[in-house]
């Protein structure tokens, strides 16, 4: 058995979770762990003397439990799928040479350090500032978007955490997320499964 990990990163609305999905619904034996299903409680988010709830940090995620639910994956990436409810496809004769993927994603993937290092490949959906207002203002959130909310916080914050990351980490590769999907699906589709090739003939 072989494991590939692949982060899918990017600002708000980039198109983290449309470009996710579509990966694993092509790719066999994938499943995703998704960030945001990592928030912590609203009732402990902070507020800043604006009163924005300050959401777009990784204090404001439960990191360990993301980690944990991640080493689970790698430890025995089948019995998580099963746990899942997803089903494991063999397609070759021998579990040893099967390849399972594990597509992270999120806004804050890249930031948080022991995640960092399981990435094979590190994609960033990229958009700029009026598209990125546009999708989300047409986006619900649970809880909704404050007004103000996008400027207050959301923008001044990516721009930060994004200075944060571009100083410790390195091999990102930026996608211009204003791509068509398919375009984008195709792109990394293609980096991924040379990779799962090189795995399988690796002995
Ligand atoms: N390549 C694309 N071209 C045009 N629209 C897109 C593209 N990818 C995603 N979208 C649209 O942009 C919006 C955000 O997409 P998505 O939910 O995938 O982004 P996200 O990065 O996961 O956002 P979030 O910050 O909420 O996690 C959706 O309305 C989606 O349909
Ligand atoms: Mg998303």
């Amino acid at each position: 058995m072989k494991t590939l990990v692949v982060g899918v990163g990017g600002m708000t609305n980039g198109g983290k979770s449309t470009l996710s999905r579509s990966l694993h619904e092509l790719m066999p034996n994938s499943c995703i762990i998704a960030q945001d299903s990592y928030f912590k409680n609203d009732s402990v988010v902070p507020v800043d003397s604006h009163g924005f709830k300050q959401y777009d940090l990784l204090d404001a995620l439960h990191m360990d439990t993301m980690m944990s639910d991640v080493l689970s994956w790698q430890r025995d990436p089948e019995s998580f799928m099963r746990q899942r409810g997803l089903n494991s496809e063999h397609e070759t004769p021998s579990a040893d040479e099967e390849v399972y993927v594990l597509i992270v994603e999120g806004f804050l993937i890249f930031n948080h350090r022991p995640l960092n290092e399981l990435f094979y490949k590190k994609y960033f959906l990229e958009i700029p500032y009026d598209a990125c207002k546009r999708r989300r203002s047409s986006r619900m959130y649970m809880p909704p978007d404050p007004p103000g909310y996008f400027d207050g916080h959301v923008w001044p914050m990516y721009l930060k955490n994004r200075q944060e990351m571009e100083s410790m980490v390195s091999g990102i590769v930026f996608l211009d997320g204003l791509k068509p999907k398919e375009e984008l699906l195709s792109a990394v589709c293609e980096d991924v499964c040379q990779e799962i090739e090189r795995l399988r003939e690796k002995h």
